[in-house]
């Protein structure tokens, strides 16, 4: 057997320890939850994409009485991104949610998928944000891979 082992790195920061910059983010990821529609699961999610030359574009989650039709924050906003501002670089994105939990929100697995494939086509790392809805701490991923560390990537498709 052989065995394989991964270790991925993520900071916590109190309010008071981020940049202005971030700390701006921050505000714009709670500011798009607003835009959120979410009638069915009462879930809403806020996310803020922080560009190379410093737009910020925000997302929120798009709910469809066809369930599979609706979107996830962060795709709304990094599709977005990179639909109007596509030869910009994504510099960071953050996301929070509206309900009280003890966790940090962090992106579904398509969600970071679509992050990996930006990261991939701008070869640089995107910051990953996330907001603790109720401490007001970040968690900090500097880099996909810290929270998808096999992601899917294009070179797997030119192996075949
Ligand atoms: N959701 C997001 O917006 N981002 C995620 O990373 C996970 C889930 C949304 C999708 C759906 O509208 C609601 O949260 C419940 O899953």
């Amino acid at each position: 057997m052989n065995k394989i082992t991964v270790s991925v790195e993520l900071s916590e920061f109190s309010p008071g320890e981020m940049t202005p910059l971030y700390k701006d983010l921050v505000e714009k990821a709670k500011e798009a939850i607003k835009g959120s529609y979410s009638p069915y699961s009462n879930y809403p999610v806020g996310a803020a994409v922080l560009l190379s030359d410093n737009t910020i574009i925000l997302g929120s989650n798009q709910e469809n009485a066809a369930y599979p039709s609706g979107l996830c924050a962060e795709r709304t906003a990094l599709f977005y991104s990179s639909s109007q501002y596509p030869l910009e670089k994504i510099k960071a994105i953050a996301v929070t949610v509206a309900r009280s939990s003890e966790e940090y929100p962090f992106p579904c697995g398509s969600c970071l998928q679509v992050i990996s494939e930006y990261q991939s086509k701008q070869n640089h790392p995107i910051d990953i944000i996330l907001i603790h809805p109720d401490k007001d701490s970040v968690l900090l991923a500097k880099g996909v891979e810290n929270l998808l560390p096999f992601a899917f990537k294009k070179q797997h498709l030119s192996n075949t």
